[in-house]
């Protein structure tokens, strides 16, 4: 399975934090926020990762990273120019991806709990067309948010309802194949403008093709100023997911 991190937006909700920097630059803790989604794809066993950057220090992203070695992985990039949305950027790695499955993780999501490795190959080995894990949080209204039948069962997501169905939302870490491009390529742009990912989650579930697992460890994205606080205590109290490489040990340039 191949790997995907998002860092490309322009972070408003963050500002004045970032504007003159890429939030995934900033710290969470004692380490840039990127590196979390990173060691989230290497807790699956995903070596061939490919960073879509785009917004303010993209330079210093790639100079943060390199070529991966240091982790131990084999990273790329691929450059987003605007900011048109999750799907928008997924479509950007079409060539990357070629014919194997892959996982996108956001590259604000911290997930601190077990290793996801059986997970990612329990949708490689499944024949469902995308998936994605559900996490339940006081304040759905925020994200993507499941509407549930009586058995439990996920029938839609809608992306910021006002009034939302549950309090079960899909975390930023995607399940796809490629037949992903596809649905991507036909999508139309949401009320806000952007190229929704909820809508490609949508598309596998009239045919029953949407894999869900519950996430059981803790779970915050970074994208505004309480949720950047929050994912700093959750990385220094819980420290589950191994650590890629102690800071010190980064090289220099
Ligand atoms: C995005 C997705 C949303 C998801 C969330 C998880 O929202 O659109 O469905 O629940 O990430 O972090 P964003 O916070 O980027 O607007």
């Amino acid at each position: 399975m191949k790997g995907i991190v998002l860092a490309g937006g322009t972070a408003t909700r963050l500002f004045p934090l970032t504007i003159v920097t890429n939030k995934h630059l900033l710290p969470i803790y004692d380490r840039p926020m990127i590196y979390y989604p990173i060691e989230t794809l290497a807790s699956m066993g995903i070596r061939e990762v490919l960073v879509v950057v785009g917004g303010k220090s993209v330079g210093d992203v790639v100079e943060l990273l390199g070529d991966g070695s240091h982790f131990g992985l084999d990273l790329t990039y691929r450059y987003q120019a605007g900011a048109q949305g999750i799907a928008q950027a997924i479509g950007l790695t079409r060539q990357f991806v070629g014919d194997d499955a892959f996982c996108c993780v956001l590259g604000d999501n911290i997930l601190r709990g077990p290793a996801l490795a059986d997970v990612a190959r329990e949708f490689e080995e499944s024949d469902q067309g995308a998936g994605t894990l559900l996490y339940r949080v006081p304040d759905p209204e925020r994200f993507g948010v499941a509407e549930l039948d009586e058995n439990g069962n996920v029938i839609g997501f809608e992306e910021k309802p006002k009034a939302p169905k549950s309090d079960l939302i899909p975390i930023g870490v995607y399940f796809l194949r490629p037949d992903a491009f596809d649905v991507i390529g036909r999508l139309a742009p949401s009320q806000r403008g952007e190229f929704e990912i909820t809508d490609v989650l949508n598309h596998y579930i009239p045919d029953g093709r949407l894999f869900t697992r519950v996430y059981e460890g803790h779970w915050t994205d970074a994208g505004t100023v309480p949720s950047l606080l929050r994912a700093s205590e959750l990385a220094r109290d819980d420290d589950a997911i191994g650590r890629l490489s102690p800071p010190s040990e980064r090289p220099i340039g």
